[in-house]
């Protein structure tokens, strides 16, 4: 079957590396699309779908490894979808039984063994040199194109594997070099103070503070405390970070919904609030470009649950302090 990124958008950037990362594993000879071939994943939930659409369309097994915290309604979308699912306790990547480890480990376990004629790959999003590449030639390009022409003066991102920051950040620094390329983080990751300062840290890192192994924050799809394949790639171009916390964000999410009719998901959310501060900072006039990585629906009965019970007279004001 003919699929292209345009054809198999699901409401998630992901969709395009997803594709990326499949076809690049059938050119190498690594699977063969209709033989039930299995696709390994380790994510928070996004790529783990746009994978499950994929592989159905293309006779592939997507076998997905995430935290057992996932919102469910990205769990019940996986289910429906038919993906083998693979919850793990979240973890860090020292942690075998972390997601992505887990993930690495079932295909290598089909692979070693000789009697079962599936082949597997490991999609490995984080380390995928596909990743960041496919952002460089779609949604840089895209994103220049809806422009039409216009300087961007700042891009605005948040990181999960890093993926997306380093193609736009690349494509967009080689179009004006002046284009500010900033990370929007949440709390808990260590990646605002890597660009900031060139340390990871973050104070939650101290002894007996940690509520949650992985990053510490309710926002799901962005965050990390290690350095990845994909964000190295995008450090040569981020030119600051912002550090936006959970309830921020939460209440950004009302707000926009409220006054805008945005009903949009977790870290859309921390990427508008960075925006507004970059506003504020920089002053009138600027085009601000962000991205509205997925909709509130996937975050129902997580993020959602807590930014449906803030009052709707939220000010702008209420949301940044
Ligand atoms: C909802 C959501 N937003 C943002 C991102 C970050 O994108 P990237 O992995 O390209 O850094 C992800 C990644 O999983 C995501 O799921």
């Amino acid at each position: 079957m003919a699929i292209n990124w345009k054809a198999a958008l699901h409401g998630s950037a992901k969709d395009r590396v997803a594709l990326a990362i499949i076809r690049a594993a059938e050119s190498q000879g690594r699977l063969v699309p209709g033989h039930n071939d299995v696709i390994f994943e380790g994510t928070s939930g996004s790529t783990g779908i746009s994978f499950a659409v994929l592989c159905n369309a293309l006779g592939y097994v997507a076998h997905i490894c995430l935290p057992d915290d996932t919102s469910p309604e990205k769990l019940g979308l996986l289910r429906a979808l038919g993906a083998e699912l693979e919850p793990v306790k979240p973890a860090s990547i020292v942690d075998p039984n972390q997601y992505t480890n887990a993930a690495r480990r079932g295909a290598e376990k089909i692979n070693g063994d000789e009697g079962d004629s599936r082949r597997a790959i490991f999609a490995d999003q984080f380390e995928n040199d596909f990743n960041w590449r496919i952002h460089y030639e779609t949604t840089g390009v895209e994103i220049l194109d809806q422009m039409g022409g216009d300087k961007v003066d700042v891009f605005i991102n948040g990181s999960g594997t890093g993926g997306t920051i380093a193609g736009v950040g690349k494509r967009l620094k080689e179009r004006d070099a002046s284009t500010k390329i900033i990370l929007a983080d949440p709390q808990g990751s260590g990646l605002a103070n890597r660009v900031n300062f060139g340390v990871m840290y973050d104070s939650v890192e101290k002894e007996g503070t940690r509520r949650r192994h992985q990053v510490d924050t309710l926002v799901e799809g962005i965050g990390l405390n290690r350095l990845t394949w994909n964000f190295k790639q995008a450090e040569p171009y981020i030119d600051e970070a912002i550090r936006v916390t959970d309830e921020q964000a939460l209440k950004m999410a009302k707000f926009i919904c409220v006054n805008d009719g945005l009903f949009w998901g977790s870290s859309a959310a921390i990427n508008c609030v960075a925006a507004v501060k970059t506003a504020f900072k920089y002053g009138p006039g600027q085009k601000i470009v962000i991205i509205a990585c997925d909709s509130g629906a996937r975050h129902l009965s997580k993020f959602w649950k807590e930014a449906t019970a803030l009052p709707n007279d939220l000010t702008l004001d209420d949301v940044l302090k």
